[in-house]
């Protein structure tokens, strides 16, 4: 299907034939959109294990707002927030919400891999403008790739892909992965597979349990049992700080490393028991540079907490979204230059360097890090201004 004709079903669906009537004749579409209030959909888990991800998230779109004045493109903001919980079976009703009820303009969501595929579904057919702001899963940038979908995290094989190369380089000639069972977990097993072949090394196995469960001992019980040089693992929130608290516990002798989410945000919480994990990600405590140093004071000011990679990639979501409202100034509907800019947008990131694949998903450097007093502390490049592959995806 067109683009246009994506435009158009959306338009009469959505806004009835009278907005369709108003968009045609172009100075006074473009009047009445200027005028009215751009919605803001945020669809992001504001309960459960990923809360304080989704908090985070929302903590920095709106600091961009702010530090717009309140208006994108002209527009005064509105913003309207949907708590998805984290539960995929809800994703295509809650954007359902967002999008035909509260008929926003843009969604910024979500965090959990399977809630975005609930997402994609409904804006893939809606052509609703729509911001990734966590969720790696590989499809809506791959196979899935549409036009009006961006993102500016990762995509779940990127970050881990990063670790297995540097374990693989270490010399690792065993590895498993412990994860939980759903997209972001295989996506990112699939990636530490490929980083330590890269290097000669394997994966033995991916051991898994449920999301958000947190019944962790069954397999810490099996990895003594392996013989395996590392262990490598996905969990992310709350989930994440069980994880590293518990297989410090079980006095396991191997080494564990992991996408850094393992130890994003969550250490204060788990205390010692994180010192020495070594993990790979697009963002690190340390990073060395002007944008990164002003965004971390003002979001200790505004949040009463430090910056985490989830607060970097809100931010630069809003910041996206920021460039593309100016490019048109605030007129969705002039979606070629709309795209133009959204797709060339040189974004100034507290992570560093990051540009926009074709695929719309972010090229940047994965950086290993090391826990060191507390810190997610920088100590290189695991894979520089990495792309994620975007296999199978065509652009409509
Ligand atoms: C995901 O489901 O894609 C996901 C969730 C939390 C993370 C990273 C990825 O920290």
């Amino acid at each position: 299907m067109s683009r246009i004709r994506i435009r158009m079903s959306r338009r009469s669906v959505l806004k009835g034939a009278a907005a369709a009537a108003a968009a045609t004749s172009v100075p006074t579409g473009w009047a009445i959109a200027q005028s009215k209030p751009l919605k803001v959909g945020l669809m992001l888990p504001y309960s459960g294990t990923y809360a304080k991800l989704g908090e985070n998230i929302t903590y920095a779109v709106e600091m961009v707002i702010a530090e717009k004045g309140g208006k994108l493109g002209g527009r005064e903001v509105q913003i309207i927030k949907l708590d998805d919980e984290s539960k995929p079976e809800l994703g295509p009703q809650n954007a359902d919400r967002l999008v035909k009820r509260d008929q926003v303009d843009v969604v910024i969501g979500t965090v959990h891999s399977g809630v975005q595929m609930g997402i994609h579904k409904v804006v893939k057919e809606s052509g609703t403008l729509t911001i990734i702001p966590n969720a790696g899963n590989g499809a809506v940038t791959r196979e899935l790739c549409a036009p009006n979908v961006y993102r500016t995290s990762f995509t779940n094989w990127q970050p881990a892909y990063g670790m297995g190369l540097a374990a693989g380089k270490r010399g690792v000639k065993k590895g498993v992965w412990v994860t939980w069972d759903y997209a972001a977990g295989a996506e990112s097993g699939e990636g530490f597979k490929q980083g330590l072949e890269k290097h000669g090394g394997q994966l033995v196995d991916i051991l898994k349990l449920p999301f958000p469960q947190t019944n962790f001992q069954p397999l810490l019980a099996q990895i003594p049992g392996l013989g395996v040089d590392v262990v490598g693992a996905f969990f992310a929130g709350g989930g994440a700080v069980q994880f590293v608290k518990e297989y410090a516990a079980a006095g396991i002798k191997v080494p564990l490393c992991g996408s850094g989410f393992l130890t994003e945000g969550t250490l204060q919480a788990q205390g010692a028991a994180a010192e020495g994990i070594e993990t790979a990600l697009h963002y690190g405590d340390g990073l060395d540079n002007p944008k990164n140093a002003a965004f971390r004071k003002a979001f200790k000011e505004k949040a009463g907490r430090d910056v985490d990679v989830y607060a970097v990639q809100g931010y630069d979501a809003a910041q996206l979204l920021a460039v593309g409202l100016a490019a048109v100034k605030g007129n969705l509907d002039d979606e070629k230059n709309l795209h133009k800019a959204l797709e060339t947008a040189k974004i100034d990131s507290p992570r560093g360097p990051m540009s926009m694949s074709p695929q719309h998903n972010v090229v940047h450097n994965i950086y290993l890090r090391k826990v060191t007093g507390g810190e997610n502390k920088v100590v290189g490049i695991a894979a520089e201004q990495l792309a994620d592959p975007g296999t199978g995806c065509k652009m409509a």
